[in-house]
């Protein structure tokens, strides 16, 4: 990894857990220790599925004042929906850059809803396609499987994206998402991501907080090594 000053977050994504559950599950991932949530949105146009959207959103958000809620925007029309999820109380609207016309604009319009900017990276869609943007961003998604279900093989072939922003943009957050958990965890970490969303891992295990507590030690560790070589 390069150089790098960013500090490691976890966040469990919700996406496979009792959704009528929604709530007590989202609260039992932030007292196993996640930093924030990731809140899959899919509207069964940019990925073959659908989950929730903003309603779902500020009724979770009515229970839960203080986390951190990340909505990962997997939709054809990203800016349709940057008022409602901002008046959901959302965070961080990462949303894919893939069916954006405007990418500039949806930025713009995402940081003035009061929302961070994360920018979404299909499997098949190269750094290229972000690195104009990147200066406008607050974080990269370089997703790990192809978006729109939980639970699938991680791609270990997208490390070289996640290593080529590390390297060139050493205080960018950069996220990874889809079938990380304790067996791809030291690729991320090693790669330079930061960000680890963790669905099924985590959801799926006897104890969440260990699998937690275990992908954070493995990513700080990668973190502290090259702040020590700094
Ligand atoms: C996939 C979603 C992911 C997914 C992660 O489209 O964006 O956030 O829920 O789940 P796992 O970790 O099971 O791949
Ligand atoms: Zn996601």
């Amino acid at each position: 990894m390069a150089k790098t000053g960013v500090i490691c977050k976890i966040g469990p994504s919700v996406l496979n857990t009792d959704l009528a559950e929604l709530h007590n599950e989202s609260q039992r991932l932030l007292d196993s220790g996640a930093d924030y949530l990731h809140l899959d949105v899919m509207d069964g146009h940019f990925v073959p599925n659908i989950t929730f959207g903003h309603p779902v959103v500020k009724c979770l958000r009515k229970k839960i004042s203080d986390a951190f809620f990340e909505t990962h925007m997997m939709v054809t029309k990203p800016e349709q929906w940057i008022e409602p999820m901002a008046d959901a109380g959302v965070d961080q609207y990462t949303f894919h850059v893939e069916p954006c016309s405007d990418v500039l604009f949806v930025c713009r319009k995402v940081r003035e809803a009061g929302m961070k900017v994360g920018l979404a990276l299909k499997p098949g869609t190269g750094v290229e396609a972000v690195q104009q943007y990147i200066d406008q961003a607050d974080m990269i998604l370089v997703m790990t499987v192809e978006p729109g279900f939980g639970g699938q093989k991680f791609m270990k072939d997208m490390m070289g994206k996640v290593q080529w922003l590390r390297q060139n943009y050493p205080d960018l957050d950069i996220e990874v998402d889809g079938g990380v958990g304790l067996t791809t965890i030291q690729d991320c970490a090693e790669a330079g991501a930061n960000m680890i969303v963790s669905g099924t891992a985590v959801v799926g295990a006897e104890d969440p907080g260990k699998v937690i507590a275990t992908m954070r030690d493995i990513v700080e560790g990668s973190i502290q090594k090259c702040q020590l070589e700094r």
